[in-house]
């Protein structure tokens, strides 16, 4: 019955999705006859005949397996020219573009065809068939610059370019956003479902986003060999909670794990060496004993700061069969990737790997300047049009249009213009103007008409050939005063008026006969020309100038309210449709997203949610937080960054990526965001039981915390920060480490707050906006300095906090610590003289094993040493504190048994200090043997 329910809801949420999506989908049967469905996969195809005009279908002989799509292909012709297929896009959306390639059995015998295949004017691949039945694909993932996009086919050198077919996928949310996305496309390398349950790839429908997965059971490729002794695969069929770059749940589902303690892979990565995205994704599939525990390192490839990064997956993912998906931005990788997982000495089991996705980063090169573009295709359109080569793709890169010439400048400028006798017709496109580029003008021997437009502003014209047309009307006298011009043709047309004399000096090359109404100037009736046509044109000015000056008026006037009438918060549409976790089909679009990712939350919602940021629970170190209520009842806190103008939207955009990348149990995670014109909003998951500083300092609602608490607290927030510092590539410093940032929820849990954001300040890092970075008393010396920002300044800062937990006391004092003023100078010189119990907090003496006391005192006070060298990291910390908790826990086992014979202090009662230690030695010499160290 609960199955069949969870069917049922699982059913619901797919339908539309599916429906939705589909719709979105482009796929084109390249060669195909007929639009049709694919019975496997569900996708509707359709034939090229639509995308382009040139090539020929043929027929595959013997094609592998039956899929309709590989009955054809579409050849081209081994030339000069590039072919391309143009498909639409939404500017700034993210796709995965596909282009698949099978050669099938020649008839001819001819050699197998090696050629280049283009996105844009970025060189994608080159596609060299070696073996005709296997179907090459090639992925790339792309946010369109524009509302079309190119995939262009040309530059053979054995054989003629083809191509099977030609796929577009939109993607949502922020899927593949990555840090370099303006200059960097994605090539993906390789996606390997590990564990495969058959040696067929993974796709639509099960990929929401039709992504291909590849079996690692499908040995055709060279790739996946190496593989470790022991290695086994795993499945389940329970349902996977997946996040963010959203693996298919069928996927996750499957994976393999070295019983032997180790996972090792060799794979080939086309393309490469090369700068890579790489991700693994990792669940926690088998369920683990009490006892048991799945600890492991990657020690291939040696990745620099990555070697002793521990990977305990049901920890990262904050439970079992949960999406963990650690990833490198950035590295760099060669072009044969050995890859191996080794577990821990104190682990029970054996790594574990679901699957991996490896992308390279692809250059962007720019596409030829825009408006030459537009100016081009005005030319295009004229008629009779067709009666010369129509050509596509970008007019210069990789090849340029048969009837241009293009600069080598980046971008490509149009130099040259060849349309002589192409049958043109009709009047020469005004847009003519705009190719400011261009050096020579061929458009003799056409049938044009109308008069020459204005080219007042092509400077960098030499040669003008306008002849042998219908031209009418007169010869612009602005021509003489272009600079370069050389030679200007225009003979037999039907020009007529003046010829400007400055065309007449003999400096060029000038051909004007066969223009019978041409008549050469007579000098005072020029005179008298010119001055009218100054009078005429002074008044011209004057009136333009009027209305100019309204027009400007009537903007600013109409501008306010053109914002307002904006969608808010429009320029993150384009990123990620809004959506709200409560609505999973929201707009159309599939959200396939769990309750862990940042969304986009308009607004208003957020005004609704906080009653208008009526109740204001704290202020972070970015600015005010605010209580709220989302629709759906999770209760939120919401952040208004302050200063948000100081860094631009695309800088918070990809704040906002990397934050919601940004996943540990001990982090407080980002539920949303927004963005208008002026703010920067940040919405969290909302901590019930507040910050760590409430509870040991705040003297009014005397909330207790026993040292175990504050022991496990510390744990907590140590693993946040040193997740922050080794988990996260690049890695995060905090850099504002203290007791109001570290968050409890509503199980006592502590969770770090305000991280990443501290990247904010990067940019303009200047001493104003750096020692806003840190909070007095706990703001690193060094750091204040010399600047230098390490890893260390957390260390530095967490060891206040430590310090705070023992004693119970704040940071900066003058009242409690005198002219010291400073915690650590206070508890230094305590723990120098071996009284560590005069550090403690009263409230808790009496409860505490001495032992565990020093562990933590000691590695606090190392952590606030002067210099960051001496400090220790993270990682040890937190051993530290887990050594801390373990003898605690030791005691506590002994004091109950111990307890039953006696009357258990309580250990509320504050005692004056000057006492503490014969009463601890006295209590404690009943049930456990105390040691000073
Ligand atoms: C990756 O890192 C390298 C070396 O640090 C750098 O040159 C490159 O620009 C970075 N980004 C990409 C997308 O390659």
């Amino acid at each position: 019955m609960a199955l069949s329910l969870y069917f049922l809801v699982l059913f619901l949420h797919l339908i539309p999705s599916v429906i939705c999506q589909v719709k979105e989908f482009v796929s084109i049967d390249c060669g195909g006859t007929s639009n049709y469905t694919d019975p496997s996969t569900g996708l509707a195809w359709v034939s090229d005949t639509g995308f382009i005009r040139h090539g020929k279908a043929v027929d595959i002989k013997n094609p592998n397996g039956d899929s309709p799509q590989y009955q054809r292909r579409r050849d081209f012709p081994a030339d000069r020219n590039k072919y391309c297929y143009t498909l639409s896009t939404t500017e700034r959306r993210r796709y995965l573009v596909r282009a698949t390639f099978q050669y099938g059995n020649s008839v001819s015998g001819d050699p197998y065809p090696k050629f280049q295949l283009y996105l844009d004017a970025t060189m994608w691949s080159t596609i060299t068939v070696l073996d005709a039945s296997r179907v090459y694909v090639e992925e790339m993932i792309i946010r369109a610059t524009s509302t079309a996009i190119d995939v262009c086919l040309c530059c053979a050198t054995t054989g003629s370019p083809f191509i099977s077919t030609l796929e577009l996928r939109p993607l949502n949310l922020s899927l593949y956003a990555t840090d370099y996305e303006d200059s960097f496309y994605l090539a993906v390398g390789v996606r390997v479902n590990f564990g495969a349950l058959s040696k067929d790839p993974i796709r639509y429908p099960d990929d929401p986003y039709d992504r291909i997965w590849e079996s690692d059971l499908d040995k055709r490729q060279n790739f996946l060999v190496g593989v470790a002794p022991g290695t086994e695969s795993i499945s389940t069929s329970k349902n996977i909670k997946i996040t963010r770059e959203f693996p298919p749940i069928k996927v996750m589902q499957t994976a393999v794990v070295g019983t032997q303690g180790r996972l090792s892979y060799r794979l080939t990565l086309e393309g490469f060496p090369a700068n890579a995205r790489a991700y693994a994704y990792f669940a926690e599939i088998e369920d683990l004993g009490t006892n048991e525990t799945r600890k492991f390192i990657m020690q291939q490839p040696l990745v620099p700061g990555y070697n002793n990064v521990i990977v305990n997956i049901a920890e990262n993912a904050n439970g079992s069969y949960t999406l963990y998906e650690p990833s490198y931005m950035n590295v760099s990788l060669d072009f044969v990737l050995s890859f191996s997982f080794v577990k821990t000495r104190d682990s029970t089991r054996g790594p574990l790997l679901n699957a991996i996705e490896i992308s390279k980063y692809v250059q962007i090169i720019p596409k030829t300047q825009s408006n030459d573009v537009m100016t081009l295709d005005a030319f295009h359109s004229m008629p009779p049009g067709s009666d010369w080569i129509h050509e596509e793709g970008d007019p210069c890169i990789p090849t340029q249009w048969e009837w241009i010439t293009c600069s080598s400048s980046t971008p490509p400028r149009i130099t040259k213009l060849a349309l002589s006798e192409k049958y043109l017709t009709g009047k020469i496109p005004d847009k003519l103007k705009h190719l400011d580029g261009l050096t020579e003008l061929w458009l003799d021997g056409n049938s044009l008409t109308g008069s020459i437009p204005d080219i007042s502003n092509l400077l960098n014209l030499t040669i003008v050939h306008l002849e042998n047309n219908r031209l009418t009307g007169p010869i612009p006298s602005y021509l003489g005063d272009l600079p370069s011009l050389r030679e200007l043709y225009v003979q037999n047309n039907s020009l007529s008026g003046e010829i400007p004399s400055t065309l007449l000096t003999g400096n060029l090359v000038f051909n004007y006969d066969g223009n019978p109404e041409l008549i050469q100037g007579v000098q005072h009736k020029k005179n008298f020309k010119l001055i009218v046509g100054t009078s005429v044109g002074v008044f011209v000015v004057f009136v333009v100038f009027i209305l100019g000056s309204l027009l400007l008026l009537c903007n600013l006037w109409n501008m306010p309210a053109q914002e307002k009438s904006n969608d808010k918060c429009n320029s993150l549409h384009t990123i990620s449709k809004p959506s709200t976790s409560y609505s999973l089909v929201h707009g159309g679009s599939l959200m396939v997203e769990g309750p862990d990712v940042a969304y986009y939350i308009t607004l208003p919602d957020l005004e609704e949610a906080t009653h208008n940021f009526s109740r204001k629970i704290g202020k972070g170190s970015f600015g005010p937080v605010y209580y709220g209520k989302m629709k759906d009842g999770k209760e939120v806190a919401v952040k208004i960054l302050a200063d948000a103008s100081s860094h631009g939207n695309q800088q918070f955009i990809n704040e906002v990526a990397l934050l919601s990348r940004i996943h540990h149990r001990n982090l407080v995670p980002l539920v949303g965001y927004c963005e208008e014109a002026h703010q920067h909003i940040l919405v969290y998951e909302y901590m019930h039981n507040g910050s760590l500083q409430d509870y040991i300092h705040d003297s009014v609602d005397q909330k207790h915390l026993d040292w175990l608490s504050r022991l496990s607290i510390a744990e907590d927030a140590a693993k946040g920060l040193e997740y922050l510092h080794t988990g996260c590539n690049p890695s995060i410093i905090h850099r504002d480490v203290k007791t109001s940032n570290i968050l409890l929820d509503i199980n006592m849990r502590a969770k770090v707050s305000d991280f990443g954001l501290s990247r904010q300040a990067d940019d303009n890092l200047t001493h104003v906006s750096s020692v806003a970075c840190g909070t007095v008393g706990y703001l690193d010396p060094e750091y204040y300095a010399n600047q230098q920002l390490t890893e260390k300044s957390d260390v530095y800062s967490f060891g206040v906090v430590l310090l705070e937990l023992i004693s119970g006391r704040k940071p900066v004092s003058v009242e409690e610590y005198g002219a010291e003023w400073h915690i650590i100078h206070w508890a230094r010189s305590l723990i120098r003289k071996g009284d560590v119990m005069s550090i403690l907090d009263p409230s808790l003496a009496g409860d505490i094993k001495i032992e565990s006391l020093w562990r933590i005192a000691e590695v606090a006070i190392l952590s606030v040493e002067p210099h960051g060298g001496c400090r220790p990291k993270m990682q040890d910390i937190v051993l530290a504190i887990q050594d801390a908790i373990k003898i605690e826990m030791e005691r506590q086992r002994n004091y109950t048994r111990c307890s039953r014979s006696r009357t258990r202090q309580s250990p509320h009662i504050s005692l004056p200090s000057n006492s503490l230690e014969t009463d601890i030695s006295n209590f404690s010499g009943g049930c456990t043997v105390p040691s000073a160290r």
